[in-house]
């Protein structure tokens, strides 16, 4: 049975509390994490629109909450079949849930010395295929590369501690090993 109860309203004033008492960064993910999985599998934010994806993109970004500093920002995404990201950071945390089909998550290292402007080079650490109510936990500096490899639209809940294209975060081609800021079309 969907949770009709938690709604956004609620989820973000619980996660507020979270942030304004949580004395470390683990702290606050390992708080936050079960109220982002709850949100996730509650009937109270979902509109068909959010199956919309960007065709360039090949993901769509759809806004459900930020704070006026652009902090504590909620998205939901979708993904195509075929649709996925680059190697990216988040300039932040952040925490995702699966909603809707399996999204598979490839996780990185960085493993030069960051003194070259615009080189990174990475090293795959391992992959995972999360599905509905599985969380993807990533503290700040976490590198992972998103795909969606069914034959459906695929949808996640994600929460960060910035907006997205408000975190000066990066994303990386590890066959060119370049580092290049990463904005999104939002939809
Ligand atoms: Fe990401």
């Amino acid at each position: 049975m969907k949770d009709d109860a938690y709604t956004l309203s609620r989820f973000v004033g619980e996660m507020r509390g979270v942030v304004g008492s949580s004395a470390t960064e683990d702290e606050l993910i390992a708080r936050l994490r079960p109220l982002v999985q709850r949100f996730a599998g509650s009937g109270t934010w979902r509109e068909s629109r959010q199956y919309e994806v960007h065709p360039q993109q090949g993901f769509g970004v759809h806004l459900l909450q930020e704070e006026p500093d652009h902090s504590l920002a909620v998205f939901a995404v979708s993904w195509r079949p075929g649709g996925g990201t680059p190697p990216h950071d988040h300039g932040d945390w952040g925490i995702v849930v699966g909603v809707d089909g399996a999204e598979k998550n490839v996780f990185w290292e960085r493993i030069d010395d960051r003194t070259r402007p615009g080189y990174a080079e990475l090293r795959k650490l391992g992959e995972k295929v999360f599905v509905p109510g599985d969380v993807v936990a990533m503290p700040t500096g976490t590198i992972h590369s998103v795909s969606n490899e069914s034959d459906r639209v695929t949808l996640s809940l994600h929460v960060y501690g910035r907006h997205l294209n408000f975190a000066k975060r990066s994303q990386f081609d590890p066959d060119k090993r370049t580092e290049e800021p990463f904005l999104v079309r939002i939809d």
